[in-house]
């Protein structure tokens, strides 16, 4: 990648908003990056995002979408409006499952509701195959579609484990957002993710964002946890 640097998003997937806020203040001045998904988002709502905007804090709202096109639109749409002091969302997920006509209503959406309201719109990118899948062994070929899918449709990137990342970065160009969940520093447990990778593949093979939940949120200091894979970070990054 040579846009710009591979950048750490902490998933905050925890089930309480305290819970959440305990782990912001800890990775203050550390992580600036951080996922909102089902779990925290079904818990607290958009008060999640506000309150991580307030902090000065970038915001991935990570609901992968996938529904009838009009109701995806309508939710992008409110997705954009969370704001808070003229901030919003930095970027969202939506599933490439939902197939073309979703992902355009959902990206025309997202355009319109920005221009309305004059934030910035979010990127949006398109859920490929989860991490946790293993079982398919097509997954490669799947993946490609999928981005393909996603470009059409004016998306600006695709979620992909990183052993996906340098086919989609060959195929679709540099300014192609790739995010990668299922980082793995050396030595950490992978839990349910199946196609994980360290740190130094995930950049080494394109992916602009690096998606770490449970090594940093579980890890008995969260702060020394995202310090090892920054460090990890910048050493690839170089
Ligand atoms: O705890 P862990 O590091 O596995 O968390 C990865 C995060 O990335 C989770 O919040 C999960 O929902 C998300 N994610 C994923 N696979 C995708 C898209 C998002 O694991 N394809």
């Amino acid at each position: 990648m040579d846009k710009q640097k591979a950048q750490l998003i902490v998933a905050l997937d925890v089930a309480t908003l305290d819970e959440a806020k305990k782990l912001v203040r800890a990775l203050d001045g550390i992580v600036d990056t951080f996922k909102v998904g089902s779990q925290l988002f079904t818990a607290c709502g958009p008060e999640a995002v506000r309150y991580l905007l307030r902090e000065g804090k970038e915001v991935f709202l990570d609901l992968k979408f996938h529904d009838i096109p009009n109701t995806v639109a309508g939710a992008l749409a409110a997705a954009v409006n969370i704001t808070e002091g003229g901030r919003g969302i930095m970027m969202c997920t939506l599933h490439a499952l939902g197939d073309l006509e979703m992902l355009e209503a959902a990206a025309q959406a997202a355009r319109k509701e920005a221009r309305i309201t004059g934030v910035k719109r979010p990127l949006l990118v398109a859920i490929t195959v989860l991490t946790s899948e293993a079982r398919k062994d097509n997954i490669p070929r799947l993946v490609l579609e999928r981005a393909a899918l996603a470009k059409q449709a004016g998306l600006d990137g695709v979620v992909a484990s990183s052993q996906e990342a340098a086919l989609i970065r060959r195929e679709f160009g540099k300014d192609f957002v790739i995010v990668t969940p299922g980082i793995r520093p050396k030595g950490s447990a992978a839990g349910d993710q199946k196609r994980v990778t360290t740190p130094a593949d995930a950049i080494a093979h394109g992916s602009d964002f690096l998606v770490v939940g449970r090594p940093v949120v579980n890890a008995p200091d969260p702060a020394a946890a995202a310090k090892q894979i920054l460090k990890e970070i910048e050493e690839a990054n170089q």
